[in-house]
C-alpha cells in the first residue's frame, strides 16, 4: 500500500496526533516531516495520555518504524527527554529512526527566538520560543548543523567553530547579550550524540524498502496549512512547510507515492499566538467552547483562540494540498450548543470574497458571512457509526463537505482512539 498524509487543515492542534494514532495500527511506518518541538500532538490510548513533540504518533505500535524526517528541526535534549518519558511509561522506542539530514536546534537558536520576539515588541509573532524559526533560518543560510554531524566529533567541532562566531556576533552586537560558549555546547551535544547514535540513519533506504514491500506509510504533518511558511497567514506563521508538499521535501518521498491526503479540521478552528482569524468568537460562546474543549496549548499551555468553522479558509486548504479526504474532529464539543455558525464567504470593503486572501491586511478586514445551523443537544461521544449521530450533526458534517468540496472520511467524537467514526473507510 502507498502513503497517506495526515496534515493540519487550519492553524494547528486539529487532532492530527489522535488521527495518526488511530490509523497507525494499520501502518508499518509513521513519519514526522516538518516543524520541531513547537508541535504538541496528543495521543490517548492503552498506555495513557501523551503530548508528543517530536516522536511520531505511531510509536505505540512496536511493529511500526517511526521516523523523524530531514524536514524536522530536532532539539536533541527534548528528544531524549521524550524518549525517557516514553520508556518510563512502558513504551518501546527502539523502532525510532532520526534522519541524519535533519537539522539540529542549538542553544543559541532558543536564545535568539526569545531575543527576537522581545525585540519585535508589539509586533511579536507569539512563537513557542523553542528555537524553531532560528534553526530554519540557519538551515537556509547554510549555517545549520545536522543530526548526522553528531556522529563525528572532530567534524562536529569544526562545524560548530565555523558557525558560532556568526551567532555570537548576533547575540553580542545586535542584542547586547553575553556570547555562548563553544565548549559547553560541544560537550552537551557530544553526549546527546552518543545517546541518539543508535537511532540515527539514512532514511531514504528505509523508505524504499517499506514502499517496495507494499506496506502502508503515514506522513504525519505538524502545525497546519494556515501556519505554513508559504501558504499561511504570513508573517504570522511557523518557519516550516506544514502543507503536504513538505512531506516530499521533508522526507524524500515522491508525490506519486501519496495516495490519500487527509487534512484534519476541528469543527471550530483554534489559533495560539498572534495573527488574523476572521471567524474568531469573541463573545461568551468562545469562552464556553474554550473551557468545554480545554483549549490550552499542548506545548506552551497558552489559551487557544476559538472560531466558527471557516469554509473559505478550508476551501483554500483543500486547494493548496489537493486533499482527497477531510477528517472533522471535536464534534462532541458542540453537543450542548443550540445553534452553530459556519462562515461560507467573507465580505471585505463592501465586496464578497470567496477565496482566502494572501495579505493579512486584507484578511484583517474580512467579515465572515455566516450561515446558521441547528445544534443537536445530544451527547455524541459514545457514537461509533455516522448514521447513529443525531441528524443535525450529520447535516452539519454534510454541509461542511458540500462547502469545501471534499469528502469527509473521518469524524471524531472524543479524544480517545476508539472515539473515531469512518464515513468512507480508506484503509
Ligand atoms: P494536534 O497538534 O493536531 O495533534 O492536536 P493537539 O493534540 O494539539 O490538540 C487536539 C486536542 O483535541 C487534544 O487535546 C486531543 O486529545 C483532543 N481531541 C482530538 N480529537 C478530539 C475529539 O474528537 N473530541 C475531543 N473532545 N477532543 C479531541
Ligand atoms: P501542532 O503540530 C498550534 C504557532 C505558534 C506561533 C507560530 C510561530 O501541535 O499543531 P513557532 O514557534 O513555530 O515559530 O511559532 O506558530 N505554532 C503552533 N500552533 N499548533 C502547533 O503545532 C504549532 N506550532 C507552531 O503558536 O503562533
Ligand atoms: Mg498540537
Amino acid at each position: 500500500m502507498p502513503a497517506i498524509a495526515i496534515i493540519g487543515g487550519q492553524w494547528g492542534d486539529e487532532g492530527k496526533g489522535k488521527i495518526v494514532d488511530f490509523l497507525a495500527e494499520k501502518a508499518s511506518m509513521v513519519v514526522r516531516y516538518s516543524g520541531g518541538n513547537n508541535a504538541g500532538h496528543t495521543v490517548i490510548n492503552q498506555y495513557g495520555q501523551f503530548g508528543l513533540h517530536l516522536i511520531p504518533s505511531g510509536i505505540f505500535n512496536p511493529g511500526v518504524t517511526c521516523v523523524i524526517g530531514n524536514g524536522v528541526v530536532v532539539d536533541p535534549a527534548v528528544l531524549i527527554k521524550e524518549l525517557d518519558l516514553l520508556h518510563g511509561r512502558g513504551v518501546d522506542t527502539s523502532h525510532l529512526v532520526v534522519s541524519n539530514r535533519a537539522h539540529l536546534i542549538m542553544p543559541y537558536h532558543i536564545l535568539l527566538d526569545g531575543l527576537e520576539e522581545e525585540a519585535k515588541g508589539r509586533a511579536a509573532l507569539g512563537t513557542t520560543k523553542m528555537g524553531v524559526g532560528p534553526a530554519f533560518v540557519d538551515k537556509m543560510a547554510r549555517l545549520g548543523i545536522r543530526v548526522g554531524d553528531l556522529l563525528d566529533k572532530a567534524a562536529f567541532r569544526s562545524r560548530l567553530s565555523h558557525v558560532l562566531p556568526h551567532k555570537n556576533a548576533l547575540i553580542t552586537l545586535v542584542h547586547g547579550k553575553p556570547a555562548v560558549s563553544l565548549e559547553e555546547i560541544f560537550d552537551a551535544y557530544c553526549k546527546y550524540g552518543e545517546r541518539l547514535a543508535p537511532h540515527i540513519a539514512d532514511t531514504d533506504v528505509l523508505l524504499e524498502k517499506t514502499l517496495g514491500s507494499g506496506k502502508l506509510v503515514l506522513l504525519e504533518g505538524a502545525q497546519g496549512t494556515l501556519l505554513d511558511i508559504d501558504f499561511g497567514t504570513y508573517p504570522y506563521v511557523t518557519s516550516g512547510s506544514a502543507v503536504v508538499g513538505g512531506a516530499c521535501t521533508g522526507f524524500g518521498i515522491s508525490p506519486r507515492r501519496i495516495q490519500h491526503i487527509i487534512a484534519v479540521f476541528k469543527c471550530y478552528p483554534t489559533r495560539v499566538g498572534g495573527g488574523p482569524m476572521p471567524t474568531e468568537i469573541k463573545d461568551d460562546i468562545g469562552s464556553l467552547i474554550r473551557e468545554r474543549g480545554h483549549e490550552y496549548g499542548t506545548t506552551t499551555g497558552r489559551a487557544r483562540r476559538c472560531g466558527w468553522f471557516d469554509a473559505v479558509a478550508a476551501r483554500y486548504t483543500v486547494r493548496v494540498n489537493g486533499l482527497t479526504d477531510a477528517a472533522i474532529t471535536r464534534l462532541d464539543i458542540f453537543d450542548t450548543l443550540e445553534t452553530i455558525k459556519i462562515s461560507t464567504a467573507y465580505t471585505v470593503d463592501g465586496k464578497r470574497l470567496e477565496n482566502f486572501p494572501a495579505s493579512i491586511d486584507v484578511l484583517q478586514r474580512c467579515q465572515p458571512v455566516y450561515e446558521e445551523l441547528p445544534g443537536w443537544r445530544t451527547p455524541t461521544h459514545d457514537i461509533r457509526r455516522f448514521e447513529d449521530l443525531p441528524p443535525p450533526a450529520q447535516a452539519y458534517v454534510r454541509r461542511i463537505e458540500q462547502l469545501i468540496a471534499c469528502p469527509v472520511s473521518l469524524a471524531s467524537v472524543g479524544p480517545r482512539r476508539e472515539q473515531t467514526i469512518w464515513l468512507n473507510a480508506i484503509v
